[in-house]
């Protein structure tokens, strides 16, 4: 079980491929008189604007395709400065270097979200956003960052790709930036294997972000924008088999993430209160997406003593979503040798990335173990935990498993 979504694939997905394959339009775009051709994409886009009340979705290939199509229709590029956590998945922190832009790497707090109190100290004249990243599931602490967000004037871009179905505040994750993004990937709560979405309220933002994600078309690749085509773009179209899986999928959020909340607070419950372990902080726990328990133990040492006896890791120890872990980043391993952003005619960036620059986040990852909940990911360090089909009993005795591993730890 890779992530939720995974577990819930069934008849309903089925039904929705072959309902594509049946009518042999798989390109998003189809003739809109053709009653065989289902629009599958854009149903989906608008299933999202709907039930997430934001002006616009466009669905793309990933939530990294997601990333530069947003950053590049807010126009963010060579001179430019984004405040990114250095606790996410490389593609948050990639995607600006795709853009052009220049990461600057800022600390996490105990909730494990990009830090608040961190960030002002890091605004240059050359900051233009901050990318809130809603990591495991659970939001950033919105408020904070808005505020620091308007009184800067800086742009607010929420990458929820772990997070869809999550929300802050009543507020659906995602929708309460300028732009917002999702991912699809085999490891999020709902997946089609791979596949992104973008969000935002701005029409010309939405405009642009078409534009980009496919060659400069708009509004569909009919022919009628030759001509008029508006930015040199790229190819991050959905196609209509990845659109009816996550159509069937989408229909299933709810249930997922309920049951996902079951067994986290039954989890959870039971092993409260007990001596030397604490739970990071939730900013809102009404609106998590319980994809994972992240737990945290007084010392890096016990912490690492309990991920061996569990047969996981600690966070920090995980390879993909920890910057000290990024060997890619930290050597600035470019395509090409010379370059934006770091060799830039434009902008003498004096940007470094190396371990140890984030020591509180450092702290915390060597602290913190992931109990997967409904994503079993080693990336994440979530590979001890429940299955999302599992009886009360086999949870319950999970939980005795490591409670007795907590013990023998501290
Ligand atoms: C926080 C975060 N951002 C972006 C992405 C990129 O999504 P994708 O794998 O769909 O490109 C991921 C994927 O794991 C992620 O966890």
């Amino acid at each position: 079980m890779p992530g939720p979504g995974f577990e819930w694939i069934g008849e309903e997905e089925e039904k929705e491929v072959l309902d594509v394959l049946r009518s042999r339009w798989l390109f998003r775009y189809g003739d809109e008189k053709d009653p065989a051709f289902k629009r599958k994409v854009k149903t989906l886009e608008e299933m999202v604007e709907k039930r997430f009340g934001t002006g616009h979705a466009l669905a793309v290939t990933s939530g990294t395709s997601a990333l530069i199509t947003a950053l590049s229709a807010l126009g963010i590029g060579p001179g430019d400065e984004v405040i990114v956590p250095g606790y996410t998945f490389i593609a948050s922190i990639s995607s600006i270097i795709i853009a052009r832009a220049v990461p600057v790497l800022a600390e996490v707090d105990h909730s494990l979200t990009l830090d608040p109190a961190d960030i002002e100290g890091r605004i240059t004249p050359r900051t233009r956003a901050i990318m809130a990243v809603h990591m495991l599931g659970n939001a950033c602490d919105m408020d904070r960052l808005r505020a620091i967000a308007d009184k800067h004037h800086l742009i607010l871009i929420e990458d929820a790709a772990q997070a869809f179905g999550g929300s802050y505040r009543g507020t659906w994750l995602g929708t309460m930036g300028r732009m917002g993004i999702y991912s699809f990937n085999i490891f999020k709560t709902i997946n089609a294997g791979d596949g992104g979405m973008v969000v935002t309220d701005d029409d010309e933002l939405y405009f642009r972000a078409f534009g980009y994600h496919d060659q400069g078309h708009f509004p569909s690749r009919s022919g009628v924008e030759v001509g008029n085509r508006s930015i040199i773009g790229q190819n991050f179209r959905m196609n209509e088999i990845t659109g009816a899986v996550l159509i069937a999928q989408f229909r299933r959020l709810d249930d997922i993430i309920t049951r996902l909340r079951e067994i986290k607070s039954r989890f959870k419950s039971q092993i409260q209160g007990a001596p030397g372990l604490e739970f990071r902080t939730l900013n809102d726990p009404e609106g998590e997406c319980n994809t994972l328990l992240t737990v945290l133990l007084p010392t890096k040492e016990a912490a690492e003593r309990l991920a061996a006896k569990l047969r996981t890791t600690t966070v920090a120890k995980s390879g993909w979503h920890v910057y000290a872990n990024m060997e890619h980043l930290l050597g600035k391993k470019m395509i090409t040798e010379h370059g934006c952003p770091y060799n830039c005619a434009c902008y003498p960036c004096q940007q470094e990335y190396r371990k140890g620059m984030l020591p509180r986040t450092d702290d915390l990852l060597a602290r913190a173990i992931n109990i997967s909940i409904g994503v079993v990911d080693r990336g994440l360090g979530s590979a001890f935990g429940v299955h999302p089909r599992s009886t009360n009993q086999e949870i319950d005795q999970t939980v005795k498993q490591f409670a007795e591993a907590l013990r023998e730890s501290l």
